[in-house]
């Protein structure tokens, strides 16, 4: 149990879980909802999009804090982090053949790929990403994406993967106000258990 939650990279995500995110929030509860159930079994790929601050970050771990506590293997990647990893490890210059986080990535029954598209980063990361992308695609592993870009604004092969109805029944937009201009007390008057 310990060594799941070593390799989940959730650490600075604890406290990301449906118990402490605000579900009334204007705009959230469609997106809250379907993450819930999704976290149930999940299946195919679950993407939110939305702007900053909206809740798609804590949802994603939400999802895989719940999946965490029932022994799943889970994995929580931020996607310019993850192209980091890769590009150190595997720059094309490199001469590792195998990397155990590279293959965790790949093949984790679920993966979280937070921040989808602010990578701003090589053709040849941006190849990695895809490959890992394609694979979980071809294999039909469980996946979450967040992204705050448009859709344009994806690569499009990755964007069309997502697009696959078979695979992903919709893309989730979250339109709320940024949690973080919150003020203390309007977050403690929303966090009040309601009757
Ligand atoms: N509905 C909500 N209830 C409780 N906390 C929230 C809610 N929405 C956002 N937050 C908090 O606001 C901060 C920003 O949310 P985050 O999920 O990181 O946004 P995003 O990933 O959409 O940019 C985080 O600390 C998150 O826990
Ligand atoms: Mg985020």
């Amino acid at each position: 149990m310990h060594e799941l939650r070593d390799i989940s990279c959730l650490d600075a995500f604890h406290d990301k879980t449906f118990d402490t995110f605000d579900a009334m929030v204007h705009g959230v509860q469609r997106a809250y909802a379907r993450a819930r159930e999704y976290a149930i079994a999940p299946q195919g790929w679950f993407v939110m999009f939305g702007n900053y601050g909206v809740g798609k970050t804590h949802l994603a771990a939400a999802i895989a804090n719940e999946l965490l506590r029932r022994q799943w293997q889970v994995l929580f990647a931020v996607v310019p982090d993850l192209l980091d990893h890769l590009r150190s490890t595997f720059g094309p210059s490199s001469e590792v053949e195998y990397d155990e986080r590279a293959e965790l990535v790949r093949n984790v029954p679920l993966l979280i790929l937070d921040d989808l598209g602010t990578e701003n980063t090589t053709a040849w990361a941006r190849e990695k990403l895809f490959q890992i992308v394609n694979h979980r695609y071809n294999e039909r592993l469980a996946t979450v994406f967040t992204s705050n870009r448009r859709p344009e604004e994806i690569d499009p092969r990755i964007f069309s993967r997502m697009s696959d109805r078979a695979l992903c029944e919709e893309h989730l937009l979250i339109d709320a106000t940024d949690y973080r201009r919150r003020t203390l007390p309007q977050r403690r008057a929303a966090a009040r258990p309601r009757r």
